[in-house]
């Protein structure tokens, strides 16, 4: 049977740290020249709604390195615009494609797809959620600090779809995950929540890095985001700072999912500094998104 990742509820822990195994692997193997070509055949369709730099790169650059190919489908120039169906559409691309990702704005879209497709689909990023970012997330802290079990992440900042997965991820991880928002910029909780990790939320971002092993956070203008300078001002207390990382265990890393607005959610200075992974972290969706091809696809 086709299997999907639309959320990270669609995956178990087991089967994650399976993930990363490959994730390590392969790594290694493109480090070493050595070929690993799965996916020789096989094509994956990729529709965009919203903008990308990572998320669009790291897999269609994946599915070459794989040895398939990718194609990139802006959502304005496929017959979707014009209100052909989401499940139409993903009747017909699955007797051509071998899988699909998607980035849009209503979940509910992908949902529609996925149940429609007889081809795995993968979550690209939706105003919900960001699963491939998590799992690529929860894979670097793993190879940084050698352990996951009760590592201690503190999200400061908007409560948006990354904030939401992190909250699906950690829990099914059992990490400690502290948010630190204004309490009406929270992020939507998982209605199924599943795993033995914690969640603490808080108001004062200093609370929320105390002790913290990970200080981790997002752009606070997420695409489609409506009201931008409004939300500016109201999470102006929330950057990540000199003062945040002081909070904070001493070398704590420092981690985005990037695109950053630097000075605004995480100053240069933190950004560029020593305790920053983040550049790591982007590398690594790129060898944890090959795994997920080559898991779903092969
Ligand atoms: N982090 C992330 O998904 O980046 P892009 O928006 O550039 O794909
Ligand atoms: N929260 C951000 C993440 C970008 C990768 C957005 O949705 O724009």
């Amino acid at each position: 049977m086709k299997k999907d990742l639309i959320t990270l509820n669609d995956i178990n822990q087991k089967e994650v740290l399976s993930l990363f195994e490959k994730a390590a692997l392969l790594k290694e193997k493109r480090n070493q020249g050595e070929p690993h070509k799965s996916l020789e055949g096989k094509s994956l369709g990729m529709i965009f709604s919203k903008e990308s730099t990572r998320t669009r790169i790291s897999f269609e650059v994946g599915m070459y390195e794989l040895g398939g190919q990718a194609i990139f489908l802006s959502s304005d120039q496929l017959q979707i615009k014009r209100e052909e169906t989401a499940a139409d559409s993903a009747k017909v691309l699955s007797r051509y494609l071998h899988g699909v990702l998607i980035r849009t704005h209503e979940h509910e879209f992908l949902e529609e797809f996925a149940k429609n497709a007889t081809i795995p689909v993968i979550n690209g990023l939706t105003d919900l959620n960001h699963p491939v970012q998590i799992l690529t997330d929860i894979f670097t802290i793993q190879e940084k600090l050698n352990r996951i079990e009760k590592v201690k992440v503190a999200y400061i900042g908007d409560g948006n779809n990354v904030a939401y997965s992190w909250i699906l991820g950690a829990t099914l991880m059992d990490m400690h995950l502290t948010i630190a928002s204004p309490t009406d910029l929270r992020p939507e909780i998982p209605k199924t929540l599943d795993g033995p990790g914690r969640l603490d939320l808080f108001e004062d971002p200093l609370k929320a890095a105390e002790d913290a092993d990970v200080i981790y956070t997002d752009v606070w203008v997420s695409m489609g985001d409506e009201n931008g300078a409004e939300k500016k001002e109201r999470l102006k207390n929330y950057q990540i700072n000199q003062n945040v990382l002081k909070a904070a265990k001493p070398n704590a890393l420092v981690m985005h999912c990037l695109p950053a607005h630097r000075d605004e959610e995480i100053t240069s200075e933190v950004l560029d500094g020593p305790q920053s992974i983040i550049f790591d972290q982007a590398e690594n969706r790129l060898h944890v998104q090959k795994a997920i091809l080559d898991t779903l696809l092969k």
